[in-house]
């Protein structure tokens, strides 16, 4: 008798310690397994969601990845670029670009490789959104239809359509002849802009990415760049590189003081 009760504790203890490894487990796979193929679709299917990082799997791609998801009322987005201060330099080369840099949580840009996987299936649409905060307390935004990116081979070319918002379409440019919308990305290393060279005023420039900063879909340069480097408020007017959306404050080069930039599917 005793010795059956004694193997009955041994059996419920090792089942209970079974059951603790089995739910360990299962939280370890949540953790690290796709919740869903983007953040629009993580919102569709639990519209309570809260931003912040989740696993996603884009169809039709093999690996799966980490970005930060902005929930909104309008939708569950997934953000690519976000700038707040100085700490995570943008001034970095084409694999950085290519594969990302920064905290998720804070500043970062998460690559154009995972965007191009984002967007790469010619059935789903996508809207692009930038959202700019200035020194003074004001917002804006630009959204865009039709967002995608092409591959590395075409060096992650910009395609963009129909433009609203109230921050103007700097992507199109303040005056004609700078469009970036079919442009590919240029960083100090690896040099796609329509410059050869471009002249402005008196000075001749070859290379958009040397004089504007960091990583953009540069043509000649055109009136947005947001990767350049950040200002602090009171040094924010006047630098050829900051964080420039030059429909929104002209005329001199005004850098925001914060941006973001993300996508959502339709
Ligand atoms: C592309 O997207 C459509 C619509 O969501 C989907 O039905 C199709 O399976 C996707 N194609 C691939 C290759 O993932
Ligand atoms: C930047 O770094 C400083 C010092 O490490 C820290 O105190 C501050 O919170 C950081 N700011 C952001 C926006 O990450
Ligand atoms: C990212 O930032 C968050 C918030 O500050 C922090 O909790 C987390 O440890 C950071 N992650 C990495 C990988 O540094």
């Amino acid at each position: 008798m005793q010795v059956r009760m004694l193997t009955a504790a041994g059996y419920g203890f090792i089942s209970a310690l079974l059951l603790s490894c089995s739910i360990h487990a299962k939280k370890l796979q949540k953790a690290g397994s796709p919740q869903g193929t983007d953040c629009t679709q993580i919102w569709k299917l639990t519209p309570q969601a809260s931003s912040g990082v989740y696993v996603i799997q884009p169809a039709g791609v093999k690996t799966h990845f980490k970005v930060y998801c902005e929930m909104r009322l309008d939708g569950g987005w997934t953000v690519f670029q976000k700038r707040s201060g100085g700490n995570v330099s943008f001034n970095r080369k084409w694999e950085a670009y290519k594969n990302g840099f920064g905290n998720q949580t804070r500043d970062h840009w998460l690559g154009l490789k995972k965007v191009f996987l984002l967007t790469k299936n010619k059935s789903m649409k996508w809207t692009m959104r930038v959202d700019l905060w200035d020194h003074e307390g004001g917002t804006a935004y630009a959204e865009y239809k039709n967002f995608r990116l092409k591959n590395e081979k075409a060096a992650f070319k910009l395609h963009v359509g129909k433009y609203t918002g109230n921050a103007g379409d700097a992507i199109r440019g303040a005056y004609p002849g700078i469009n970036q919308d079919g442009y590919s990305f240029s960083t100090v290393d690896r040099d796609n802009d329509g410059c050869s060279p471009c002249i402005f005023g008196d000075i001749a420039e070859t290379e958009c990415a040397l004089s504007q900063g960091g990583g953009w879909w540069y043509s000649k340069c055109g009136s947005a760049s947001l990767n350049g480097e950040w200002h602090p408020t009171g040094e924010h007017i006047g630098w050829s590189s900051g964080l420039h959306w030059l429909t929104w404050k002209p005329p001199a080069p005004y850098s925001a003081k914060a941006s973001q930039m993300m996508i959502k599917s339709v």
